[in-house]
């Protein structure tokens, strides 16, 4: 062979690739520009379309307005207030992806997030700089990893059936009361420690729920330190549990007593700067934002599901049944695998959350201009400086993502339909996604599981309340007012 050939055609095929890299790289310069110059302002509704709204926002809150004018003006629209402020809506998996993944540097969370300050305390999280807080929120995602969890479903299953023996044989209880309080039993034991859950348990949970009430007002949204009597009781709140929680961190430092629990994993954990572990603040402050994150969301996530699973008859039908089976198979014991067989019970809580998704609003504040494409091939530039929230109820009921939306369908996340992955990534946003998805996720599927599977094991129910409205008034909306239903003890093995 002619020695020259091979480094020739080397060099060839070397150009010719380069030369497509070169021509791949203009070519996508100018079909961005192109794409600059097609795109445009979203479509805004206005001052006069917020005075028609009124009624509706007072009588049924913004989700509705919200629906109609997604069905109006497509996936991405601007809601101008009276010309003072814009902020603009991105609805669906299509317009989203840039939502949710965007560097700090392009998206962050708004400061109207700020009046969690006052909650978490200074220092942590919106209060730290950028590397800070980082390294705090990845504290608490590795604290709640699933390969940690698993040492919890013991004690979650132990202060269910604690709390449901105080039951009688039959009766009427307030069940979205009940579930608050046996979540909060299970989040003092997995998450707070031993500590608070033997000994200060009512203090804490006092403190815990005077701080969440009076600091998370609509008045506190826009401003967190107006010196009104909630905001007092709030700051007086938030310095008991810092008290509290200093001194059981000091103790646990001296003593050296480990216990397996997320405060123990933060207190061990060096994770700051120069390997130093977070200080007794930052732990409670920490502590605070996952119970503030994880109490509300998880109380009301097991209420609809209990609302939606009672009203219909087919699907109870179903998830007894299911649990009949695990019965036969496993007898009563419950760990990990088992509450992974429990697929029916899943679909019925993960359609319960996107029905009624107990975080409607996520909101982020733009600091880099972005384009985005809609799903009918609009390009819309959304400006630095806007404020750009998604609507989590209205994209969980998108018709091209879920067939009847409206109609609660466990089926459809079950095999074969699976409509959330086939709709794409973010197309169920319960949960969030991208950068801030939630750390929680899977730490609340287990504790409703636990709860969920004892309950139908071992009750049956009647629904006496109508089936609950949204709370519409409220940044974490939950089922409104009580949800009273009767019981009667019943033993599911005996039955079969
Ligand atoms: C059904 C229950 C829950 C729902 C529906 C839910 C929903 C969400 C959503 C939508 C976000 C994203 C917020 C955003 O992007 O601005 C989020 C973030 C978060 N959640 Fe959950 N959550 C639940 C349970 C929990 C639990 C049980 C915990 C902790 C034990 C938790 C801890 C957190 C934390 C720490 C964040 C902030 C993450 C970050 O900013 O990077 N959540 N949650």
């Amino acid at each position: 062979m002619d020695p020259t050939i091979l480094p020739a055609a080397c060099s060839t095929i070397a150009v010719i690739f380069l030369t497509m890299i070169i021509i791949k790289i203009i070519a996508r310069k100018f079909a961005f520009s192109a794409r600059e110059r097609a795109s445009r302002q979203p479509p805004v509704a206005g001052g006069a379309f917020l005075l028609g709204a009124l009624p509706t926002l007072l009588s049924k809150g913004l989700q509705p307005i919200l629906h109609d004018l997604h069905t109006e003006l497509g996936s991405v629209f601007t809601i101008s207030i009276f010309g003072l402020k814009k902020v603009t809506f991105l609805v669906g998996p299509e317009v989203t992806a840039h939502f949710f993944q965007a560097p700090h540097s392009e998206i962050c969370q708004p400061d109207m997030y700020k009046f969690t300050v006052p909650i978490f305390g200074k220092g942590v999280l919106l209060d730290a700089d950028f590397a800070t807080s980082n390294k705090q929120i990845r504290l608490a995602r590795d604290a709640l990893k699933r390969e940690e969890l698993k040492n919890y479903i013991e004690p979650m299953v132990r202060e269910v059936k604690d709390y449901f023996a105080k039951w009688g044989q039959d009766g009427i209880v307030d069940l979205k009361h009940e579930l608050g309080q046996v979540l909060m039993l299970i989040a003092a034991r997995c998450l707070l420690g031993k500590e608070v859950r033997e000994n200060m348990f009512s203090e804490v949970s006092a403190l815990l729920h005077a701080l969440f009430e009076n600091g998370a007002q609509l008045i506190t949204l826009l401003c967190p330190y107006l010196p009104i009597p909630s905001h007092q009781r709030r700051d007086e709140a938030r310095a008991k549990l810092g008290k509290i929680f200093h001194e059981i961190v000091k103790s646990h430092k001296i003593s050296g007593q480990v216990e397996d629990d997320v405060l123990q994993k933060i207190i061990d954990s060096k994770c700051m700067e120069n390997g130093r572990s977070m200080n007794e603040n930052e732990i409670t402050g920490i502590l605070i934002a996952m119970l503030f994150a994880g109490q509300h969301t998880s109380s009301s996530a097991s209420s609809w599901m209990g609302a939606c699973l009672l009203s219909h008859e087919q699907f109870l039908a179903a998830a007894i049944e299911e649990q009949k089976k695990l019965i036969g198979l496993h007898g009563e014991h419950i760990d990990e695998n088992i509450l992974m067989e429990m697929v029916n019970l899943q679909c019925c809580i993960k359609e319960a959350i996107r029905m009624h998704s107990p975080s409607a609003l996520i909101i982020r504040h733009v600091k880099k201009n972005f384009i985005v494409q809609t799903r009918e091939g609009c390009y819309y530039e959304i400006p630095k400086g806007q404020t750009v929230v998604t609507s989590v109820a209205v994209g969980n009921k998108l018709p091209h993502i879920y067939k009847d939306p409206h109609i609660y369908d466990p089926y459809r996340f079950g095999p074969g339909r699976e409509e959330d992955k086939v709709g794409g990534k973010f197309a169920y946003t319960s949960f969030g996604g991208g950068r801030h998805a939630c750390p929680g996720e899977y730490y609340a599927f287990l504790q409703i599981k636990v709860i969920w599977c004892f309950l139908l094991r071992n009750f049956e129910f009647k629904m006496i309340s109508p089936f609950p409205q949204e709370e519409f008034d409220k940044f974490l909306p939950g089922p409104k007012g009580k949800m009273m239903v009767s019981y009667k003890k019943r033993l599911l093995l005996a039955s079969t």
